[in-house]
Order: C-alpha cells, then structure tokens, then sequence
C-alpha cells in the first residue's frame, strides 16, 4: 500500500534491464513509490525486487484489464515493450525469421497499444515515459526496415496520432546501444586466435552507447521530474557516442590486443554466421542514418536540465565491464 505522502510510478519489464534499471533509481528517492508490472510475481526476479522495498503486482501487457488495475492511481508509468521475448521462441519454433518478426511486431504493437489505453484512463497520471526505437523505415524512405524497429515507432505514432491527451503527458526516451550490444565487443577468430570486428558498416558508422543498467532509471529519473512531458531523448553515456575507428580503439587500449575492424553487407554476415537479419540490418541502417534520424526535435543528455552523471563505455570497460563481454 503507498503511503499517501508518496507519489507512485508504475514500472513495465521491472524484472528485466531497462524497468529494474528504473525500479532502482526510484526506490532511492524517498518522495517515490514504487509498483513493479510482472506476469510471474512469484519469480525469483520479482521476489527480489520486493525484498528491496517495490510493490509487485501482477499484469501482462497482453491483458488491458491487469494493466488498468496495475496503473490505478500512478503519477507515472515507464513502459519498455520487448520484442525478443516473442521473436526468440518463435524462431526456435522452427518459424522463419520473417514469420517469427511478423509475430512479434504484431505481440508488441497489441502490447504498447494496450499499455497507452490503460494510461490514458489514469486520471492521477502526470508523465508516461516510453522506450522506443526511432522511425527506421520512414527516415530510410523504406530502403531498411526490422520489426524490432519498427513496433517501437508504431506505438510512438500510435500514442501521438490516437492517443493525444495521453500524448500531452508523454516523454519518449531512445536508448542507444547496450554497453553489451554484441555490435560492439570484438570477436575471436577460432582459426586465427585473433580479435576483430566483422560488421555491416563502416568504421565511420557512429554508435550511441549507453549502460542500460546504470543509466536508464537516472534518465527516466529526468524526464519524469525535469524535463516538460513532450520531450525525446536519445539516451547515451558521457563521451559515448562513438564512431566505430574510436571503438575499435578503446578496445585495443583496454585489452592490449590489435584488433582488427572489417566491413562487409549485412547478408554476407547473415550467410557466414547465421545472426537473423532482423538484427544485422539495424547495424547496416546506422551505416547509412544517425540512430535517431526521423525524429524531430530530439534531445541529448548535455541537453537535460540536471545533468545525469553517467561513466563512459571506455571507463566502464576499464572497471569491469570487460569481464562481461566475453573476450
Ligand atoms: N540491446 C540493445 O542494444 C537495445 C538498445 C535499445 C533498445 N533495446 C530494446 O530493449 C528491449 C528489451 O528491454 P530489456 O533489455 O529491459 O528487456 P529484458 O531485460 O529482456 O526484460 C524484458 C522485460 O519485459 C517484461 N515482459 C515481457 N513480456 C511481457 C508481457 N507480456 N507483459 C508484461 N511484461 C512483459 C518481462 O517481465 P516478466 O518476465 O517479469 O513478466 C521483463 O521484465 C527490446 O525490445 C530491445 O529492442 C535494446
């Protein structure tokens, strides 16, 4: 039960990266509230967070009914919806891979839709904050499109176009690539013995890098608190957003290796590898387009009114992250 001095957010996919990042940062903030969304509050992930202090109650973004009852009296909701939860098992269902991202666009665009309804019947509601993908298909004029992409922006237009009084109360935060995006860590040539990246993009290509589980709740933390609803943030850590000649060289420091960078097409890695092509053609786009083309007036975090500290992708390799790549 939240204490009525106390202001109440309401966290999708707290069990997970993004919503646990978020969970944390507001179970830190004594004026805040915390109720955690999960399927399974009986999950090891879920019990935890409720050692920490959260409220967990039981919904699923494909029941609008529990989200109603999860949302009643929150004066914020952080919505993430995540493609891969439906892509991963229907691929390994023996479904191709174009299957396998038709039915999973389709679970999470009926996902987001039914978390913008429940929040648009939330009277108490100030700020939704959703994270999403910009419009890749729009800003390449349709020469690059993935689903994963793709059911992001549909929600963001979904809420926009459909939902404007929901919209008046909505931020939008893009995060970059994760600290832990296989595009970014080096992989080892068995034969060889030695470290490069094969990737669909030049060395030119600039990333966005950002330490999902660090920084998404102190981001969050600012769009709800500081920054006007409306606001879009393209959400990366200090001195990270990169072109890939600097990873490439933050790497070699870190590790001591020369590591070698090239390029090739998205469909010869695809053959040569078998990563779904869902996932190599987002690489292949921000070879031709910044990770936020299409969306207007996007911000980014030197543009925030409190500024969120945040350790830079070489720093974070240098204390530990390193450990967690793999190499
Ligand atoms: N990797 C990257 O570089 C990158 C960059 C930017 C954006 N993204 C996007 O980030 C998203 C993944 O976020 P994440 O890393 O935080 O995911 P995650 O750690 O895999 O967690 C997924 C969360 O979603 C919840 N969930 C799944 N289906 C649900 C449903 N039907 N109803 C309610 N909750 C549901 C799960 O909660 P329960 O199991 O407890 O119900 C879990 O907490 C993806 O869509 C991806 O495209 C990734």
């Amino acid at each position: 039960m939240a204490s009525p001095s106390k202001r109440i957010i309401a966290v999708i996919g707290a069990t997970g990266t993004q919503g646990g990042s978020v969970t944390w940062t507001f179970l830190s903030l004594p004026n805040w509230h915390v109720r955690c969304l999960t399927r399974n509050p009986a999950s090891e992930a879920a019990q935890a967070l409720a050692s920490l202090g959260a409220e967990v109650v039981q919904a699923d973004l494909g029941d609008l009914s529990s989200l109603s009852r999860a949302f009643s009296n929150a004066n914020a909701i952080f919505l993430n919806t995540d493609f891969w939860t439906v892509f991963r098992p229907t691929m390994a269902s023996g479904k191709n891979e174009v299957e396998s991202g038709k039915l999973a666009y389709e679970a999470e665009v009926t996902n987001g839709k039914n978390a913008a309804i429940a929040a648009a019947g939330v009277s108490t509601l100030e700020r939704l904050v959703y994270s999403a993908l910009g419009p890749m298909e729009k800003a390449s004029n349709g020469k690059f499109k993935t689903y994963h992409w793709a059911g992001k922006s549909s929600i963001v237009e979904y809420i926009e176009n459909e939902q404007p009084e929901l919209a008046k109360k909505s931020s939008i935060i893009y995060l970059g690539a994760y600290n832990t995006n296989p595009f970014v860590a080096p992989k080892r040539n068995p034969q060889t013995g030695e470290y490069g990246f094969v990737l669909p993009f030049s060395k030119e290509t600039r990333f966005p890098i950002v330490d999902p589980i660090e920084a998404t709740g102190p981001f969050v933390r600012a769009l709800v608190e500081d920054e006007a609803p409306g606001t879009k943030l393209l959400a990366y850590n200090e001195s990270s957003y990169l072109d890939f000649g600097s990873v490439v060289d933050i790497w070699t420091g870190v590790t001591g290796k020369n590591i070698s960078f090239v390029q090739t097409t998205a469909e010869a890695l695809h053959a040569m590898t078998g990563i779904p092509l869902e996932i190599l053609l987002g690489g292949a786009y921000l070879g031709e387009f910044d990770y936020c083309a299409g969306v207007e007036g996007i911000i980014e975090p030197h543009q925030l009114k409190n500024k969120v500290q945040t350790k830079s992708f070489e720093q974070w390799l240098k204390e530990g992250g390193l450990k967690n790549m793999n190499i």
